[in-house]
Protein backbone atom coordinates (compact mmCIF):
# COMPACT_ATOMS: atom_id res chain seq x y z
CA UNK A 1 0.00 0.00 0.00
CA UNK A 2 1.89 3.15 -0.72
CA UNK A 3 -0.61 5.45 1.70
CA UNK A 4 0.94 6.68 4.69
CA UNK A 5 -0.63 6.47 8.09
CA UNK A 6 -1.85 9.80 9.69
CA UNK A 7 -2.77 9.87 13.29
CA UNK A 8 -4.40 13.12 14.08
CA UNK A 9 -5.90 14.38 17.86
CA UNK A 10 -8.77 16.62 18.12
CA UNK A 11 -8.52 18.15 21.64
CA UNK A 12 -11.87 19.15 21.62
CA UNK A 13 -12.99 22.24 23.99
CA UNK A 14 -10.54 20.49 26.19
CA UNK A 15 -7.25 21.97 28.43
CA UNK A 16 -5.94 25.97 29.45
CA UNK A 17 -2.53 27.34 27.86
CA UNK A 18 -0.72 25.90 30.71
CA UNK A 19 -2.44 22.00 29.66
CA UNK A 20 -2.14 22.35 26.29
CA UNK A 21 1.74 23.19 26.21
CA UNK A 22 2.34 20.17 28.44
CA UNK A 23 1.02 17.81 26.13
CA UNK A 24 1.93 19.42 23.52
CA UNK A 25 5.87 19.36 24.98
CA UNK A 26 5.17 15.70 25.50
CA UNK A 27 3.81 14.70 22.55
CA UNK A 28 6.34 16.21 20.83
CA UNK A 29 9.27 14.39 22.24
CA UNK A 30 7.74 11.39 22.12
CA UNK A 31 6.65 11.03 18.26
CA UNK A 32 10.29 12.58 17.36
CA UNK A 33 11.12 9.94 14.85
CA UNK A 34 7.80 8.61 14.40
CA UNK A 35 7.59 6.77 11.28
CA UNK A 36 3.87 8.19 10.39
CA UNK A 37 2.08 11.55 9.76
CA UNK A 38 0.43 13.32 12.94
CA UNK A 39 -1.20 16.45 13.86
CA UNK A 40 -2.99 17.67 17.15
CA UNK A 41 -5.99 20.05 16.85
CA UNK A 42 -6.39 22.12 20.09
CA UNK A 43 -9.59 24.76 20.42
CA UNK A 44 -8.43 28.59 19.44
CA UNK A 45 -7.53 29.99 22.01
CA UNK A 46 -4.62 27.34 22.75
CA UNK A 47 -3.12 27.28 18.80
CA UNK A 48 -1.04 30.19 19.60
CA UNK A 49 0.76 28.49 22.59
CA UNK A 50 0.95 24.91 20.87
CA UNK A 51 2.30 26.77 17.31
CA UNK A 52 5.76 27.41 19.09
CA UNK A 53 5.75 24.19 20.28
CA UNK A 54 5.10 21.68 17.51
CA UNK A 55 6.73 23.80 14.91
CA UNK A 56 9.95 22.60 13.29
CA UNK A 57 8.92 18.87 14.83
CA UNK A 58 6.82 16.35 12.91
CA UNK A 59 3.09 17.24 14.32
CA UNK A 60 1.34 19.48 11.96
CA UNK A 61 -0.92 22.03 13.61
CA UNK A 62 -4.61 21.78 13.24
CA UNK A 63 -7.96 23.92 13.83
CA UNK A 64 -11.09 22.09 14.85
CA UNK A 65 -13.50 24.42 12.67
CA UNK A 66 -13.62 27.47 11.00
CA UNK A 67 -16.11 29.91 9.35
CA UNK A 68 -17.51 29.95 5.40
CA UNK A 69 -16.48 33.04 5.36
CA UNK A 70 -12.96 35.15 5.02
CA UNK A 71 -14.24 37.66 7.43
CA UNK A 72 -16.23 40.67 7.84
CA UNK A 73 -19.32 40.82 10.42
CA UNK A 74 -19.36 37.41 11.79
CA UNK A 75 -19.81 37.56 15.44
CA UNK A 76 -17.80 34.55 17.18
CA UNK A 77 -16.39 32.75 14.35
CA UNK A 78 -12.95 32.47 13.60
CA UNK A 79 -11.24 32.90 9.84
CA UNK A 80 -9.30 30.92 7.94
CA UNK A 81 -7.02 34.31 8.00
CA UNK A 82 -6.65 34.51 11.18
CA UNK A 83 -6.09 30.54 11.59
CA UNK A 84 -3.59 30.52 8.74
CA UNK A 85 -1.86 33.82 10.71
CA UNK A 86 -0.77 31.35 13.51
CA UNK A 87 0.53 28.73 11.48
CA UNK A 88 -2.75 26.52 11.26
CA UNK A 89 -2.09 23.96 8.56
CA UNK A 90 -4.73 21.42 8.93
CA UNK A 91 -8.84 22.32 9.25
CA UNK A 92 -11.28 19.79 10.64
CA UNK A 93 -14.63 20.44 8.83
CA UNK A 94 -18.37 18.50 9.46
CA UNK A 95 -16.91 17.34 12.13
CA UNK A 96 -20.33 15.31 13.96
CA UNK A 97 -20.50 17.17 16.88
CA UNK A 98 -20.18 20.52 14.36
CA UNK A 99 -23.13 18.78 12.39
CA UNK A 100 -25.26 17.18 15.17
CA UNK A 101 -24.92 19.97 17.84
CA UNK A 102 -24.93 22.54 15.94
CA UNK A 103 -26.61 22.21 12.97
CA UNK A 104 -23.88 22.55 10.32
CA UNK A 105 -25.19 21.10 6.94
CA UNK A 106 -23.36 20.08 3.72
CA UNK A 107 -23.74 23.14 2.13
CA UNK A 108 -22.17 25.19 4.57
CA UNK A 109 -19.95 22.42 5.14
CA UNK A 110 -18.76 22.30 1.55
CA UNK A 111 -18.24 26.20 1.60
CA UNK A 112 -15.67 26.02 4.46
CA UNK A 113 -13.70 23.19 2.76
CA UNK A 114 -13.66 24.93 -0.64
CA UNK A 115 -12.02 28.44 1.31
CA UNK A 116 -10.08 26.06 3.47
CA UNK A 117 -8.41 24.99 0.28
CA UNK A 118 -8.13 28.48 -1.47
CA UNK A 119 -5.78 29.40 1.41
CA UNK A 120 -4.10 26.51 0.94
CA UNK A 121 -4.83 24.60 3.90
CA UNK A 122 -5.45 20.71 4.62
CA UNK A 123 -8.69 19.26 4.88
CA UNK A 124 -9.70 16.42 7.49
CA UNK A 125 -13.37 16.23 6.28
CA UNK A 126 -15.37 14.09 8.52
CA UNK A 127 -18.43 12.01 7.56
CA UNK A 128 -20.50 9.17 9.33
CA UNK A 129 -24.20 7.90 10.55
CA UNK A 130 -25.99 8.04 13.06
CA UNK A 131 -27.19 4.78 15.25
CA UNK A 132 -30.43 4.98 13.93
CA UNK A 133 -29.02 5.66 10.15
CA UNK A 134 -26.83 2.29 10.51
CA UNK A 135 -29.86 0.18 11.82
CA UNK A 136 -31.92 1.47 9.07
CA UNK A 137 -29.39 -0.16 6.77
CA UNK A 138 -28.48 3.58 5.87
CA UNK A 139 -24.44 3.68 6.99
CA UNK A 140 -23.61 3.82 3.12
CA UNK A 141 -25.64 6.05 2.01
CA UNK A 142 -25.13 8.63 4.23
CA UNK A 143 -21.28 8.39 4.08
CA UNK A 144 -21.79 9.10 0.21
CA UNK A 145 -24.18 11.69 0.54
CA UNK A 146 -21.32 13.38 3.10
CA UNK A 147 -18.36 12.59 0.98
CA UNK A 148 -20.05 13.93 -2.36
CA UNK A 149 -21.63 16.83 -1.07
CA UNK A 150 -18.41 17.78 0.84
CA UNK A 151 -16.45 17.41 -2.48
CA UNK A 152 -18.90 19.61 -4.62
CA UNK A 153 -16.54 21.74 -6.49
CA UNK A 154 -13.12 20.66 -5.20
CA UNK A 155 -10.75 20.52 -7.82
CA UNK A 156 -9.04 17.03 -8.66
CA UNK A 157 -5.67 18.75 -8.05
CA UNK A 158 -6.68 19.80 -4.63
CA UNK A 159 -7.63 16.37 -3.49
CA UNK A 160 -4.07 15.71 -2.14
CA UNK A 161 -4.99 18.20 0.72
CA UNK A 162 -8.13 16.29 1.44
CA UNK A 163 -8.35 13.54 4.48
CA UNK A 164 -11.26 11.88 4.94
CA UNK A 165 -12.33 10.84 8.43
CA UNK A 166 -14.98 8.32 8.91
CA UNK A 167 -16.78 8.72 12.13
CA UNK A 168 -19.96 6.57 13.15
CA UNK A 169 -21.30 8.96 14.96
CA UNK A 170 -22.61 6.19 17.66
CA UNK A 171 -18.60 5.56 18.26
CA UNK A 172 -17.30 8.87 19.33
CA UNK A 173 -16.89 9.20 22.78
CA UNK A 174 -19.33 6.22 23.63
CA UNK A 175 -16.32 3.50 24.24
CA UNK A 176 -17.97 1.42 21.53
CA UNK A 177 -15.35 1.31 18.50
CA UNK A 178 -16.61 -0.31 14.89
CA UNK A 179 -15.30 -3.80 14.66
CA UNK A 180 -12.36 -3.22 12.21
CA UNK A 181 -14.14 -5.13 9.44
CA UNK A 182 -17.22 -2.82 9.61
CA UNK A 183 -14.76 -0.08 9.38
CA UNK A 184 -13.13 -0.95 6.65
CA UNK A 185 -15.97 -2.00 5.04
CA UNK A 186 -17.02 1.91 5.09
CA UNK A 187 -13.97 2.83 4.03
CA UNK A 188 -13.77 0.63 1.16
CA UNK A 189 -17.23 2.09 -0.15
CA UNK A 190 -16.13 5.83 0.72
CA UNK A 191 -12.78 4.85 -0.99
CA UNK A 192 -15.19 4.08 -3.92
CA UNK A 193 -16.76 7.22 -3.56
CA UNK A 194 -14.03 8.48 -4.21
CA UNK A 195 -12.90 6.72 -7.51
CA UNK A 196 -16.26 7.59 -9.17
CA UNK A 197 -15.71 11.44 -8.66
CA UNK A 198 -11.68 11.93 -9.28
CA UNK A 199 -11.14 8.32 -10.71
CA UNK A 200 -9.52 4.87 -9.43
CA UNK A 201 -5.97 6.24 -8.94
CA UNK A 202 -7.31 9.32 -6.56
CA UNK A 203 -9.18 6.83 -4.99
CA UNK A 204 -6.37 4.47 -4.37
CA UNK A 205 -4.36 7.38 -3.04
CA UNK A 206 -7.13 8.93 -0.80
CA UNK A 207 -6.29 8.93 3.29
CA UNK A 208 -9.34 7.79 5.64
CA UNK A 209 -8.82 8.53 8.76
CA UNK A 210 -11.58 5.99 11.65
CA UNK A 211 -12.65 8.30 14.55
CA UNK A 212 -14.73 6.71 17.17
CA UNK A 213 -12.97 5.40 20.36
CA UNK A 214 -9.80 4.33 19.09
CA UNK A 215 -7.48 3.71 21.85
CA UNK A 216 -4.21 2.01 22.73
CA UNK A 217 -5.81 -1.27 22.64
CA UNK A 218 -7.20 -0.95 19.66
CA UNK A 219 -5.92 0.86 16.92
CA UNK A 220 -3.25 -1.79 15.85
CA UNK A 221 -6.49 -4.25 14.52
CA UNK A 222 -8.10 -1.19 12.77
CA UNK A 223 -5.31 0.12 11.27
CA UNK A 224 -4.03 -3.23 9.99
CA UNK A 225 -7.51 -2.87 7.48
CA UNK A 226 -6.61 -2.11 4.36
CA UNK A 227 -8.95 0.67 3.58
CA UNK A 228 -8.12 1.97 7.44
CA UNK A 229 -5.21 4.71 6.95
CA UNK A 230 -5.48 6.16 10.39
CA UNK A 231 -7.47 7.65 13.09
CA UNK A 232 -8.65 10.58 14.60
CA UNK A 233 -8.77 10.64 17.88
CA UNK A 234 -10.69 12.50 20.47
CA UNK A 235 -10.67 11.52 24.34
CA UNK A 236 -7.48 9.55 24.21
CA UNK A 237 -5.58 12.39 22.49
CA UNK A 238 -5.60 14.30 25.68
CA UNK A 239 -2.93 12.29 27.19
CA UNK A 240 0.23 11.72 26.11
CA UNK A 241 0.18 8.06 27.61
CA UNK A 242 -2.62 7.27 25.44
CA UNK A 243 -2.11 9.22 22.30
CA UNK A 244 1.47 8.51 21.90
CA UNK A 245 0.96 4.53 22.42
CA UNK A 246 -1.68 5.10 19.45
CA UNK A 247 0.14 7.10 16.94
CA UNK A 248 2.91 4.60 17.04
CA UNK A 249 1.10 1.51 16.86
CA UNK A 250 3.13 -1.20 15.41
CA UNK A 251 2.32 -2.00 12.06
P1 LIG B 1 -13.41 9.85 20.53
O1 LIG B 1 -13.68 11.08 19.52
O2 LIG B 1 -12.07 9.27 20.17
O3 LIG B 1 -13.46 10.45 21.90
O4 LIG B 1 -14.51 8.86 20.30
C1 LIG B 1 -13.33 11.02 18.18
C2 LIG B 1 -13.69 12.31 17.47
O5 LIG B 1 -14.77 12.86 17.76
O6 LIG B 1 -12.94 12.84 16.63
Amino acid sequence: MSRSYYIAGNWKMHKTRAEAAELAKALAARLKGGKHKYLVAPSFTLIETVAPIVKGSNIRLGAQNMAAEEQGAHTGEVSVLQLKDLGVQTVILGHSERRHVYKEDDGLINKKVLLALKHGLEVILCVGELLEEREAGKAEAVCETQTVEGLKGVAPADLDRIVIAYEPVWAIGTGKTATPEDADAIHAYIRKVVGKLYGPSEADKIIIQYGGSVKPENAAQLMAKENIDGALVGGAALKADSFAPIAQFDS
